[in-house]
C-alpha cells in the first residue's frame, strides 16, 4: 500500500490532520494500534480554544460540537478561602473556550473519516517507521496477524507520548526537555450536576482541587494526590468529601458539591516534555508524540490541534507550489507556540499545587501570586491570554486556513 501521507495513532492529532489533509485533496492513510471503542472512550480533555473550534469546523466536524458544546467565558480561582472569576473576553479580545469532551471530537472526526475519508485501520500497531526505497518511508505494521508495510512519501507520528515514530529521529539530533512533578491527579467522572457554570480552579493547603463537567448532568472532577496513589485506595464517600474540604471557601463554610454515582476514577501521573525537532526528513512529529504538558493549564488537546493545523498548510503549499518551505519551517513554527504552552502549564500547576516538600514560605508566595492575579487586570490578562490561547493567523472567523487550505 502507498499513499502520500502516512499517519501514525488515531487521537485527535492524527484524525484531525486525516481529515484536514482530505479537505484539501491530498490523500492519507491511518493506522490506530488500539480498536475503535478504545479510541472513542478513553477519558481525556475537555476545553477547546477558539483555534481547535474553528478547525473542527474546517474540517466538516463541527455540526454536534457547537449545538452540544459549551462556550465558556471565564474561570473561577479559589484560594485563601475566597472565589475570584477571571472574566475572559474583557481580557483577552472578546474570545473565550469551549467545553467539548475528547471522546466526543474524536468520535465525531472517526465516524466523517470512515463516512468519507482515506483509510484508517483499527488495531494495526505501527512497529517501526523508516527509510523505504527511492526516498520514501516505510512504516511497518501488523494487522490481521500480518506484519505489513506502508510506503509513503511523508510520515507523521501522532502516536502520542509512547509511540514509535519518534525512535526514527538518531540520537544525537533528538533533544528530550522533562521535567516530572511530585503529585498526581485523580479524576472522576460523576452523573452529577456541575458544581456551577464555569470551571473551578482551587488552591488549598490540603492540595489543588478542579471542577469541570462534560454536560449539564454529568461533572468531570479532579483531586491533587500522592505519586503511587491507586484509585481503588479512595472511596467515593472519601472523593466527595475531600472535594468539599478543598472548594470550601469563607463565605459559605457549609457549601457542599452536588453528590452522584461516580462511573469512572482513575490516576494520572503530571509531566512536562519536548522533543525537538519534530522533523527529520520526511517524518514528522505531532501532538503528545513530541510535548506533554501536565493538565493545569488544558493545553495538551489544543496543541495537538494546533500542530496539525500547521502541518495541513504545509502539506497543502507543497501541493499548490512545489515548495517545502513550510515543512521546512515547521518545527520552529510549532515550537513557539509549544514552549509559551508548556510555560503556562508549569506555572498553572506549580502555582495550584502543594508539593510534598512545600515550606510555609512556598504557600505565602503562591498566595501572593494569586491575590496579584484578583487584583491586578494585567496579571490576570496574562493568566485569561494564554488560558484562550493564541490566535492563529487566518483562523479566526471560522473557516479561512489561508490560501494554503
Ligand atoms: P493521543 O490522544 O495520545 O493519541 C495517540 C494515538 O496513537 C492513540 O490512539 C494510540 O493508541 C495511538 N498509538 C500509539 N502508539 C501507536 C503505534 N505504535 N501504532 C499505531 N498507533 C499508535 N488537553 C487539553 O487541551 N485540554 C484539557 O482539558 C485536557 N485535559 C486532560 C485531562 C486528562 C485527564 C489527560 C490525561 C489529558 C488531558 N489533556 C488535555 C491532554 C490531551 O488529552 C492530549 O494532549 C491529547 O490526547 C493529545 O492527542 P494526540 O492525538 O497527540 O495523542
Ligand atoms: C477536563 O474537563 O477534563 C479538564 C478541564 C480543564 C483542565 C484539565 C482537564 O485544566
Amino acid at each position: 500500500m502507498h499513499t502520500t501521507v502516512g499517519i501514525i495513532g488515531a487521537g485527535p492529532a492524527g484524525l484531525l490532520l486525516a481529515r484536514l489533509l482530505h479537505q484539501a485533496g491530498i490523500d492519507s492513510v491511518v493506522l490506530e494500534a488500539r480498536d475503535r471503542e478504545y479510541a472513542e472512550q478513553r477519558q481525556r480533555a475537555g476545553i477547546l480554544e477558539q483555534t481547535t473550534v474553528d478547525a473542527l469546523r474546517m474540517a466538516g466536524a463541527g455540526e454536534r460540537m457547537d449545538r452540544e458544546g459549551i462556550v465558556h467565558h471565564g474561570i473561577e480561582l479559589r484560594f485563601d478561602g475566597r472565589s475570584h472569576r477571571v472574566d475572559f473576553p474583557s481580557l483577552a479580545d472578546g474570545r473565550g473556550v469551549m467545553v467539548y469532551a475528547q471522546t466526543e471530537m474524536v468520535k465525531d472526526l472517526i465516524a466523517l473519516q470512515l463516512a468519507e475519508g482515506g483509510p484508517l485501520f483499527f488495531e494495526a500497531e505501527v512497529r517501526q517507521v523508516g527509510p523505504g526505497d527511492g526516498g520514501q518511508v516505510a512504516v511497518h505494521y501488523r494487522h490481521d496477524g500480518q506484519e505489513r508495510i506502508l510506503t509513503c512519501d511523508w510520515a507523521v507520528g501522532c502516536d502520542g507520548f509512547h509511540g514509535v515514530t519518534k525512535n526514527a529521529i538518531p540520537e544525537g539530533v533528538l533533544r528530550d526537555y522533562e521535567r516530572t512533578y511530585p503529585y498526581s491527579w485523580l479524576g472522576i467522572l460523576a452523573d452529577a450536576p456541575p458544581v456551577y457554570d464555569e470551571l473551578i480552579y482551587a488552591h488549598s493547603e490540603r492540595g489543588f482541587a478542579l471542577a469541570s463537567m462534560r454536560s449539564a448532568t454529568v461533572s468531570r472532577l479532579y483531586l491533587q494526590v500522592p505519586n503511587g496513589t491507586d484509585p481503588a485506595d479512595w472511596t467515593d464517600e472519601q472523593i466527595w468529601d475531600e472535594l468539599d474540604r478543598r472548594f470550601a471557601t469563607h463565605a459559605d463554610p457549609s457549601w457542599r458539591l452536588t453528590r452522584g454515582p461516580i462511573t469512572a476514577k482513575s490516576v494520572l501521573p503530571m509531566r512536562s516534555h519536548v522533543t525537538e525537532p519534530m522533523r527529520h526528513g520526511r517524518i514528522l512529529l505531532a501532538g503528545d508524540a513530541a510535548h506533554i504538558v501536565p493538565p493545569t493549564g488544558a493545553k495538551g488537546l489544543n496543541l495537538a490541534a494546533a500542530d496539525v493545523i500547521v502541518l495541513a498548510k504545509a502539506f497543502a503549499h507543497l501541493q499548490r507550489t512545489g515548495s517545502t518551505e513550510l515543512l521546512d519551517t515547521y518545527s520552529e513554527t510549532c515550537l513557539e507556540r509549544i514552549w509559551r504552552a508548556e510555560h503556562f502549564s508549569y506555572f498553572m500547576t506549580t502555582t495550584l499545587h502543594s508539593a510534598p516538600d512545600q515550606s510555609p514560605f512556598d504557600t505565602r508566595l503562591q498566595l501572593s501570586q494569586l491575590a496579584r492575579i484578583a487584583s491586578s487586570p494585567h496579571a490576570a490578562a496574562e493568566l485569561a491570554q494564554n488560558y484562550v490561547g493564541v490566535p492563529m493567523e487566518g483562523l479566526r472567523g471560522g473557516g479561512d486556513l489561508g490560501p494554503e487550505l
